[in-house]
């Protein structure tokens, strides 16, 4: 079976357990919001997508988050689910299909072969064909940092675009599943 991957930078998700919501957790909605839109159809689990979030908020960057859809039970789709979820990995306990370990973003995209990053200034997404394993590479509210837009370059990652307009992150994984699931045989 093919396989899709997301990956999110997150420039300020918190690297410590937390009180309170996602949002004031360095934005740890946006990576909610990305789980949802990576994962979730209607009424079912895509168990054929992984989505990665690297954490580099304080205290203790980089943290590698990873929600597995092909291991994933015990989940609903509301943000509260997730807020526990999440604050529960940081506290080191387990959750099926989620799993956190202490690495950085660049280690990981040197385990990939087929890269992509989602950028306003790629190529059409429409005009791309994509093999067994794409993985797309994208930034939080604040974007991805240049340096890492570099390195990802020399890495050989392509640029894809969904269009001239900025879109939240979460929406721009959403358009790509439906870009991907309508360029899949059924
Ligand atoms: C909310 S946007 C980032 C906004 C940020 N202020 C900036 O200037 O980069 C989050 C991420 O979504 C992706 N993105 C947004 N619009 C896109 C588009 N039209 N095509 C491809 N990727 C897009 C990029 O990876 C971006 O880093």
């Amino acid at each position: 079976m093919s396989k899709r991957t997301f990956v999110l930078y997150s420039r300020t998700g918190s690297t410590v357990p937390f009180k309170g919501n996602l949002r004031l957790a360095g934005r740890l909605d946006i990576v909610y919001q990305c789980i949802l839109t990576s994962l979730f159809a209607s009424h079912t689990i895509r168990r054929e997508v992984e989505f990665h979030a690297f954490l580099y908020g304080r205290p203790n960057p980089p943290l590698h988050l990873k929600v597995n859809g092909a291991e994933l039970y015990d989940v609903r789709i509301d943000e509260d689910t997730w807020r526990v979820i999440i604050n529960e990995v940081l506290m080191n306990k387990q959750h099926a299909g989620v799993s956190l370990t202490k690495e950085g973003i660049e280690n990981f995209v040197k385990t990939v072969n087929e890269k992509y990053v989602l950028s306003e200034n790629g190529n059409i997404i429409d005009n791309m064909k994509f093999n067994e394993n794409p993985v797309f590479f994208l930034g939080d509210h604040i974007g991805l940092p240049k340096k890492f837009e570099g390195f990802l370059e020399r890495e050989g990652a392509k640029k894809v675009s969904l269009g001239r307009n900025k879109y939240l992150a979460a929406s721009c994984i959403d358009i790509t599943n439906y870009i991907l699931d309508s360029k899949s045989p059924t």
